[in-house]
């Protein structure tokens, strides 16, 4: 029997493998995307990578991986990275790591995109796991009363909490705070999508829409491949 921890392990391993010399690779954040880093720095390659997160860029640079930056990188051959939930047609919910936003930029500017999971991140709706909201610090209050509004569009009838950890509010490596939304089931992300965005004071949100091409998710018979 597979832990969830030797699933996402055997995911990461499974997508450094798809690492090619020469490709600038984007680096996901989480635990997943830890044990994709590893794997990846043991190949040896002559790669640069981009994190998306401190945290990442810290990991990587410790086990000798050359790191670039988003911005002089415009385009990266490939992105690796964890999620919360995986949907149908690879709909996907992240931030659970509060570096959604790095990590949608990172997403967007790559040409391949990889999502590697455990198999308990795999739902047949999204919505389960609290949908992270990231929000400019300035007036955030006001910001999370009209995500209030944005959401009741949505029918969607859940007020979004700021995210504390040890006794203080989480701010992202932007200086951003977060919001998560609980809203159980997300019938329509799309439209939920859209609606965040039109909020002033959000900056991004945690539904990764038509963004993955493939995910690699580790079960307790191995490795699978969803496309
Ligand atoms: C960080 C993320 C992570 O990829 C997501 O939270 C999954 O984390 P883990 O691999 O630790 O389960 O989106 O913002």
């Amino acid at each position: 029997m597979s832990t969830a921890d030797d699933q996402k392990r055997a995911a990461g391993e499974a997508a450094a493998a798809l690492v090619e010399n020469g490709m600038a690779v984007g680096l996901g954040t989480g635990s997943t995307a830890a044990w994709f880093v590893k794997a990846l720095a043991a190949r040896k390659l002559d790669i640069v990578g981009v994190p998306t997160s401190v945290a990442t860029a810290e990991l990587a640079a410790s086990l000798g991986i050359r790191l670039g930056e988003l911005g002089p990188i415009t385009s990266l051959d490939l992105t690796v990275d964890g999620a919360d939930e995986i949907g149908p047609a690879l709909a996907l919910i992240k931030g659970g790591g509060a570096a959604l936003l790095r990590e949608k930029l990172v997403w967007e500017a790559s040409k391949r995109c990889i999502v590697i999971a455990d198999a308990e991140k795999r739902v047949p709706m999204l919505g389960k796991f609290p949908l992270p909201i990231e929000v400019v610090a300035f007036g955030h209050e006001t910001t999370a009363l009209r995500i209030c509004d944005a959401l009741a569009e949505c029918d969607l009838g859940v007020a979004p909490r700021l995210r504390i950890k040890d006794g203080v509010p989480v701010k992202t490596d932007g200086g951003n705070l977060i919001y998560d939304a609980a809203c159980g089931r997300i019938e329509d992300p799309a439209l939920l999508a859209d609606a965040l965005k039109s909020v002033t004071g959000v900056v991004d949100h945690g539904l990764f829409l038509d963004l993955a091409d493939m995910a690699l998710v580790g079960t307790p018979e191995g490795v699978v491949t969803i496309e």
